[in-house]
C-alpha cells in the first residue's frame, strides 16, 4: 500500500502536466495532438461538422433518406456545400470521411460523441448509392469513388459484398488500360482512336488495382498498375521531380503527342495538387511493390513539393503562378497523408518525412481552419447546435487556370477532399501511436 501510494504521488505531477490546460501560454508548447487537430475539442469539431452535414435531412428518429447529392465544395463567401451527383469524381469523399470517423471510433479507439453504430449507419447510407458506378468504363475516377467508400467498408467491417464492389470497379478500370501506351486512359471514350489523355491524378487509382489484385490473386490488375506507374515516371516528370498535369498519347502507336495542364497555371507549370497526387500515388505504389524506382520518384517529388512551400507552410495552388495567389490546402493534406503512409512503412528511415507531414497539417490548420461548429447535449444526446461552416478546411482551389472563363475558375473554396485527406492523415497519426 505504502509503496503504491508513494509511487502514485510521484506520478501525479507528470500526469497533470500532460492533461491540464497550460497555466500560462508561454510556458508550454502544444502537444503533438493539439498541433494536428487531434485534441478533444478539435476532434469534437471535426465530428460535429461531418455529422452535422450527414444528418441534415434526418427525420425525428435520426434516420436519413439515402443521399443522392454528395458534398463537394463551398464557395469563397459561402458556408454550405454545393452537392454533386453520385457519378462525380468527388462523390466518394464525403462518405469516405464518415468511414474514416468510423475507423477513429472503432479500430483507433478514440471515444467519439457520436457512437460507432450511428457512424456506421451513416457511412453505409452515404455509400450505398455509389454502387452503380462499379461497372463504368467511361471514367478513370473509380479509385476515388469506390475504393475510398466500399474499400473502407470492406477493410473496416469485413463486408464481402463491399469487397466485391471494389473488385468489380478495379476490373472496370482495367478496361481503360491500353498496352500500347502502357497506361490507363484518364479522360475520353474507350473508342477514341486519336487522343488518349492521362492526367497525373490517375496515380491515385493504382492503390485500388493492387488491393483488388491481392484480394483475387489476379496478377493482371497489379501488372496494369505497375506498367501505368512506370510510363508515368517516364513521361510526366521533369528532371527536378516536378510534374506535368495532362499528357496526350496516340492510342494506336503510344507516341506522346503533348504535355499540358487543365487546372494549373500553364502547360509548363506544376499544379500543386497534381504534384500531391503523384506523391501519394507513388508512395502507395511503393508500398505494394517495394520497387525502389517508385520510392525514388516519390522522394524526388516530395523534395520538390516541400522546397516550394512558402514561409507559412501552406502550398500555393500552382508552384509557378504569380504571387500572391490562392492556396490549395487539399494539396498539402494529400501530401501529409502520403508521407505518414511512408513513415508507417519504415519508422527509422522516414522520420524527416513524418515531421514534414506534421508541419503541413499544423500550418494548414493555423491558416485555414474555419469557425468551429457548436456541439452540445440536448435531452441527453449530442447534437450539432450550430453547424456554421460545413467544411473542415478553407482555402482550397479547384481550378484557377487563367485561360478559363471566370465562372469556370474557382479558388479559395472549401473542398471535401481537403477534409478527407486531413482526416486520413490524422488517422495515420493515431494509428502510428504518435
Ligand atoms: C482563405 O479563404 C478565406 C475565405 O475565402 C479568405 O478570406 C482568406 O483571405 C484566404 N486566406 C488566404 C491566405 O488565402
Ligand atoms: C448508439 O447509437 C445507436 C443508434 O443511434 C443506438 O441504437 C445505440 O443504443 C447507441 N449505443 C450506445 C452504446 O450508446
Ligand atoms: C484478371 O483481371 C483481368 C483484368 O480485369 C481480366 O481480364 C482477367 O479475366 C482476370 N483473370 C481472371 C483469371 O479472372
Amino acid at each position: 500500500m505504502l509503496w503504491i501510494a508513494s509511487l502514485s504521488l510521484f506520478l501525479i505531477p507528470l500526469q497533470l502536466g500532460e492533461c491540464r490546460p497550460p497555466l500560462s501560454p508561454r510556458q508550454t508548447t502544444p502537444s503533438l495532438h493539439e498541433r494536428v487537430g487531434l485534441d478533444e475539442a478539435s476532434q469534437d469539431n471535426t465530428l460535429a461538422k461531418v455529422y452535422g452535414v450527414a444528418m441534415k435531412n434526418a427525420n425525428q428518429f435520426g434516420n436519413i433518406p439515402i443521399p443522392t447529392g454528395f458534398p463537394e465544395w463551398i464557395s469563397a463567401k459561402g458556408t454550405q456545400y454545393v452537392n454533386k451527383d453520385k457519378g462525380d469524381w468527388t462523390a466518394g469523399f464525403f462518405p469516405g470521411t464518415l468511414w474514416l470517423l468510423y475507423q477513429r471510433a472503432t479500430t483507433l479507439k478514440q471515444t467519439q460523441k457520436v457512437n460507432s453504430t450511428k457512424l456506421k449507419y451513416l457511412a453505409e447510407a452515404w455509400t450505398v448509392n455509389l454502387e452503380s458506378n462499379k461497372g463504368r468504363t467511361d471514367t478513370h475516377d473509380l479509385g476515388f469513388m469506390m475504393h475510398d467508400t466500399f474499400g473502407w467498408k470492406a477493410k473496416l467491417t469485413n463486408d464481402a459484398q463491399a469487397r466485391d464492389v471494389v473488385i468489380e470497379s478495379a476490373k472496370s478500370l482495367a478496361r481503360r488500360f491500353n498496352p500500347t501506351v502502357g497506361a490507363i486512359r484518364s479522360w475520353g471514350s474507350l473508342t477514341d482512336n486519336n487522343n488518349f489523355n492521362v492526367i497525373i491524378d490517375n496515380m491515385m487509382n493504382l492503390d485500388m488495382l493492387y488491393w483488388a489484385s491481392q484480394q483475387t490473386s489476379n496478377k493482371t490488375l497489379a501488372d496494369i498498375a505497375t506498367t501505368h506507374a512506370l510510363t508515368t515516371i517516364k513521361n510526366h516528370f521533369r528532371a527536378d521531380g516536378s510534374t506535368y498535369h495532362v499528357l496526350n498519347y496516340n492510342p494506336r502507336t503510344g507516341a506522346l503527342l503533348s504535355r499540358g495542364t487543365n487546372q494549373g497555371y500553364s502547360d509548363s507549370s506544376t499544379w500543386s495538387r497534381g504534384q500531391a497526387w503523384a506523391i501519394h500515388g507513388y508512395i502507395a505504389t511503393y508500398k505494394h511493390t517495394k520497387d525502389v524506382r517508385f520510392l525514388d520518384i516519390a522522394l524526388k517529388a516530395v523534395n520538390y513539393f516541400l522546397s516550394k512551400l512558402p514561409a507559412d507552410g501552406v502550398p500555393y495552388w500552382d508552384f509557378n503562378a504569380p504571387l500572391p495567389g490562392p492556396r490549395d490546402t487539399s494539396a498539402g493534406m494529400i501530401v501529409a497523408s502520403g508521407l505518414l503512409q511512408l513513415y508507417a512503412l519504415d519508422r527509422a528511415r522516414f522520420v524527416k518525412e513524418k515531421d514534414a507531414a506534421v508541419k503541413l497539417i499544423e500550418d494548414t490548420l493555423k491558416l485555414s481552419s474555419p469557425p468551429r461548429s457548436d456541439f452540445g447535449v440536448v435531452n441527453g444526446q449530442w447534437v450539432v447546435k450550430k453547424l456554421g461552416y460545413e467544411g473542415l478546411l478553407m482555402n482550397g482551389t479547384i481550378d484557377n487556370n487563367p485561360g478559363k472563363t471566370k465562372t469556370e475558375r474557382s479558388a479559395n473554396t472549401g473542398l471535401v477532399y481537403a477534409g478527407y485527406y486531413l482526416v486520413e492523415a490524422q488517422n495515420w497519426i493515431l494509428q502510428l501511436g504518435l
